[in-house]
Parts: structure tokens; C-alpha cells; sequence
């Protein structure tokens, strides 16, 4: 971290030179660490963020701020400061900071997560809520999303060797990855994106890194967004991989939607589809499925409802490892917080990864225990299990979301058996990134179920 002192020294100089800037906190703001000159906080700030930023707000409290350099933060960590934001505030509230990814990824702002609230925002609210996510829509797509789940268990059939009597050593990450994609670009575009192939083409190659690239780039910070002199040197070089990775990403989209080319990819994953320890869940939801549907027929989307377990499964899954575990907004005007004034052009941080193993709301917060979801006394309050925000900018793939990664698991458990790769635990470690991805691939030993042999075989 010493950079940021030789960083702080350097533009402390410049800045004084030009003496309009210095860092003064306005009397009502809410409390924080003491800042340095010109950078702020941005010394404080190690990864992965959102562990950093729960540390500090157990010092300074569930309303913080921070300055990152030129830009004044605001972080929020509790049940009701994360409500207040999303519900009374949610309008004031409901811009998003001009980052330079977004400038770039987000087409000048301009892509729906990346443009502020208004009317061009509200258009594309209303197009993608009639069109993809509608009821009606998400009927229209029941097909697709089953036919592309069947074969990714096709595909743990084939991992598995189809061997009905002994564990198989299967990795997951890259299977939900693909499977998760080809949903969302069939939905949209109406063609795959992964072939039958595991062969690696070059367009394989391109889109994986455009991706990866994609994922890291919006959860890397950009020290130039916050220091706008350095955006002069882009020492970290963040800059470029943006603008490369534009680039890439348009030639990709380009020859896709021109229809030349039928894109393979490769293995990657992101936290989209988190599974939860294989050890622990599935005994228990086992019995559920095989009670609520039985071994003659394939679980279906319509059975979901019937399984409260299994989605326990879920919702404990997204509760310890959020996709978004931060989520950033910034204030359109001003507004408060906790009593605490807010200035309009404040970049709000909702630390929704704090809040869901916040002690004060959840027993045990670090334990996996779906148990806890059990009838509705979970929820007394509310606002303690937001994985998909609230408000105006919830996400609007909810619906789909919990539909796919309800039906894929509910399959998973009831067609194979389940072990652990050895003793351990299976390792949940972060990586970096926005998404929370897996540090580490997800490993599993599976065995197809012989009571199920004849169901897959004619209903797969
Ligand atoms: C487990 C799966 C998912 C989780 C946990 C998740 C979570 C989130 C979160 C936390 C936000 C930010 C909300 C906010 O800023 O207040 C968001 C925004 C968004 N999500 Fe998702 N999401 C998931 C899947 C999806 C899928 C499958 C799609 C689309 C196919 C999708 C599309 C979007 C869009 C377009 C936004 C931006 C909305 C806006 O800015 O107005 N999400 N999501
Ligand atoms: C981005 O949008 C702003 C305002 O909407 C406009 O003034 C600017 O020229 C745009 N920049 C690019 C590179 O298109
Ligand atoms: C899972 O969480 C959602 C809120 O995100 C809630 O509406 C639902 O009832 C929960 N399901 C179970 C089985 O607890």
C-alpha cells in the first residue's frame, strides 16, 4: 500500500499548486476513519472489499464515509440503513457513478445497469420486464430453459460415465457458466453459444476472456475514477484493458449476431449459479423431492413450489454468497440517511454481503443452515435476505434466476448422489471480481441414481 502514500505525496503537491482542493467533511456527515489528503480513504481499502468495509463499519457504525479520493462515498451495512436506501430513498438514490468501465462496458452509460435513473433508464425497464421477464415471457421460455438444463445433466451423465455404481470426480463451475449463458443468450438472441463440443476454437477463447475480463473490470477499482489526475498515466493499466475489452466484446457481439460463426466456450465460471456445500443439503432435500415427486418422472418448474427445502437451499445459499455482495448506486439529489445529511453526487455503497451475516439479524450467521428458512419467522422485519436488491434498480432477472437455479439443482439432487472429493469441505474461498466468483473450481464426486436409470433414459 506504500503506492498510495508516494501517490498522495506526489499529488498533494500538484493539487496545493492549484490550491482549490482540500478535503473538509461538512459537519453533519456521517462518522468515518481520518482521511489523507487528496486520496481520502482509498489507502484503507484492501481486498476483497466488502470484508474490508464490514471491518470498518464495525468501527464506525452501519452509516459511514469515505472518501475515495475526489469522490464522497457512502457506505451502508445494516438491515434498516439498506432499507431505508432502497425503499424511502430509492428514487434519490437511484443513479448509478460514472465509472470509467461504465463509460466503455456500459456504452457511455447509456446500457441499463450503467445509466441513470430517467426516462431512458425507465424505457429500458419497461422494454426488458415485457419482453424477457414477464410472466408471460417467462412461460413463452419454459421450453428453452428446460431443454438447456436437461442437457447440462446430459452432460453429468457423460462426465459421470454413465456409471450407475461408483462416484465420478465432476466440475461444475464451468457447466452452470455455459448452462446459464446459453439460457440468457437463446432467451435473447434465440441461438447458443456453447456448441456440443468441449474442444476449444479460438471464438471459444475470445468470448471466455471477454467475460472474465468483464467480471473483473467491474469489481476492480480504478484509481483513475477517483484521482482524475492519474487517469493521465492509467499506471494500474486499467483503462486499456477496459477499451480492449470493449473492443473485443463488440467484435464478438458483432460476428454473433451476423451469424457467421457458432461460438464454443470454454470453462469459466462466475458466483451466478453458487452451489452450496454438496454435503450438506442433499440429504434432506433428497427426501423431499423423491417424496414430493417421486422416481418416475423428471422434476419439473412446477414442482418448485412444493419444495420449501429445496429452496431453503437457495435462499441460504444466496444469503453467505451474494452475486452482488456490494451494491452501488449514487445519489441523484440530496437526501439522509439515519438522520445523517447525504449531498446529491454521493456514490452510495450498500454492503448487502454485511447485512446477511450481520449477528444482530442472523443466528450462527456463518453457517450453512437452510433449516433457518423454515416457516416464516425468518423473515419478522424483513429486509434481512436481499441478494437481489430492492427498489426501483432491483433485479429485474429474479424471476429467472431462481426459476433456473431452483430446477437445476432440484435435477441435480435427484438424479445423481452426492460426496464430497475427500475429507475437506468443499473450499467456498473469493475470488475478485464483482460477482463474488469462486476462487476454486466446484468439484464434486456424482453417481447417477439407479432408481432414476430409466426416467433419464427415456425422459432426458
Ligand atoms: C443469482 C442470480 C442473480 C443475482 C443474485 C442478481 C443480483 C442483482 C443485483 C444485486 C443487482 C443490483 C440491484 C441494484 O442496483 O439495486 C442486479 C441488477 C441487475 N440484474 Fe441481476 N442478479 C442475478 C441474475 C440476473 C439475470 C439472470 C439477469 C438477466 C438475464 C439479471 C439482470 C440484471 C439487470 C439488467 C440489472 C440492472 C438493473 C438496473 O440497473 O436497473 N440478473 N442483479
Ligand atoms: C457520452 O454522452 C454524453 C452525454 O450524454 C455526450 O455528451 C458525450 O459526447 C458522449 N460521449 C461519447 C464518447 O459518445
Ligand atoms: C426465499 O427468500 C425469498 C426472499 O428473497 C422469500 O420470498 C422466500 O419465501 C424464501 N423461501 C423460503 C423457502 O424460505
Amino acid at each position: 500500500m506504500e503506492v498510495f502514500y508516494y501517490i498522495a505525496m506526489f499529488t498533494t503537491l500538484l493539487f496545493l499548486l492549484s490550491k482549490h482542493y482540500l478535503i473538509k467533511p461538512s459537519q453533519s456527515s456521517p462518522p468515518g476513519p481520518r482521511s489523507l489528503p487528496i486520496i481520502g480513504h482509498l489507502h484503507l481499502l484492501e481486498k476483497p472489499f466488502h470484508r474490508t468495509l464490514t471491518n470498518l463499519a464495525k468501527q464506525y457504525g452501519p452509516v459511514m464515509f469515505l472518501r475515495y479520493g475526489s469522490r464522497p462515498v457512502l457506505v451502508v451495512s445494516s438491515t434498516s440503513t439498506i432499507q431505508q436506501c432502497m425503499t424511502t430513498n430509492d428514487l434519490a438514490f437511484g443513479n448509478r457513478p460514472h465509472l470509467t468501465v461504465g463509460a466503455y462496458l456500459g456504452y457511455n452509460y447509456s446500457s441499463i445497469i450503467w445509466s441513470n435513473i430517467g426516462d431512458h433508464w425507465r424505457n429500458l425497464r419497461r422494454i426488458i420486464t415485457v419482453e424477457l421477464f414477464s410472466s408471460a415471457r417467462l412461460q413463452m421460455f419454459l421450453s428453452l430453459r428446460v431443454e438447456e438444463i436437461h442437457y447440462m445433466i446430459e452432460q453429468v451423465l457423460l462426465k459421470a460415465n454413465y456409471d450407475y455404481e461408483s462416484f465420478t470426480r465432476v466440475e461444475f463451475k464451468s457447466m452452470f457458466f455455459e448452462l446459464m449463458l446459453n439460457i440468457m443468450m437463446r432467451t435473447i438472441a434465440g441461438k447458443r453459444y456453447c456448441g456440443e463440443g468441449v474442444e476449444k476454437s479460438d471464438e471459444a477463447r475470445r468470448f471466455h476472456h471477454v467475460v472474465s475480463e468483464t467480471m473483473y473490470l467491474m469489481g476492480a477499482s480504478n484509481l483513475g475514477d477517483f484521482l482524475p489526475l492519474l487517469r493521465w498515466f492509467d499506471f494500474q493499466g486499467l483503462e486499456k484493458r477496459i477499451k480492449d475489452t470493449h473492443r473485443e466484446r463488440d467484435s464478438l457481439l458483432q460476428e454473433f449476431i451476423d451469424g457467421g460463426n457458432r461460438h464454443v466456450i470454454g470453462d469459466h465460471g462466475v458466483g451466478l449459479l453458487a452451489s452450496p456445500e454438496p454435503s450438506n443439503g442433499p440429504k434432506k432435500a433428497k427426501e423431499e423431492i423423491d417424496a414430493q415427486v417421486g422416481q418416475r418422472r423428471l422434476l419439473s418448474e412446477s414442482d418448485l413450489a412444493d419444495l420449501p427445502y429445496l429452496q431453503s437451499i437457495v435462499n441460504e445459499t444466496l444469503r453467505l454468497y451474494p452475486t452482488g455482495p456490494i451494491v452501488i448506486h449514487e445519489s441523484a439529489q440530496d437526501c439522509a440517511v439515519d438522520g445523517f445529511e447525504v449531498r446529491a453526487g454521493t456514490m452510495l455503497l450498500m454492503n448487502v454481503w454485511a447485512l446477511q451475516r450481520d449477528p444482530k439479524v442472523w443466528d450462527e450467521p456463518n453457517e450453512f443452515r437452510p433449516e433457518r428458512f423454515e416457516g416464516s419467522e425468518w423473515d419478522k422485519g424483513g429486509f434481512r435476505l436481499v441478494p437481489f436488491g430492492s427498489g426501483r434498480r432491483r433485479c429485474p432477472g429474479e424471476g429467472m434466476a431462481m426459476r433456473v437455479i431452483g430446477l437445476t439443482l432440484g435435477l441435480l439432487v435427484q438424479c445423481f448422489d452426492w460426496e464430497r472429493e475427500g475429507e475437506n469441505l468443499v473450499d467456498m474461498s473469493e475470488g475478485l471480481g464483482l460477482t463474488l466468483p469462486r476462487a476454486k473450481p466446484l468439484v464434486a464426486m456424482c453417481r447417477p441414481r439407479l432408481a432414476m436409470k430409466n426416467v433419464l433414459f427415456e425422459q432426458l
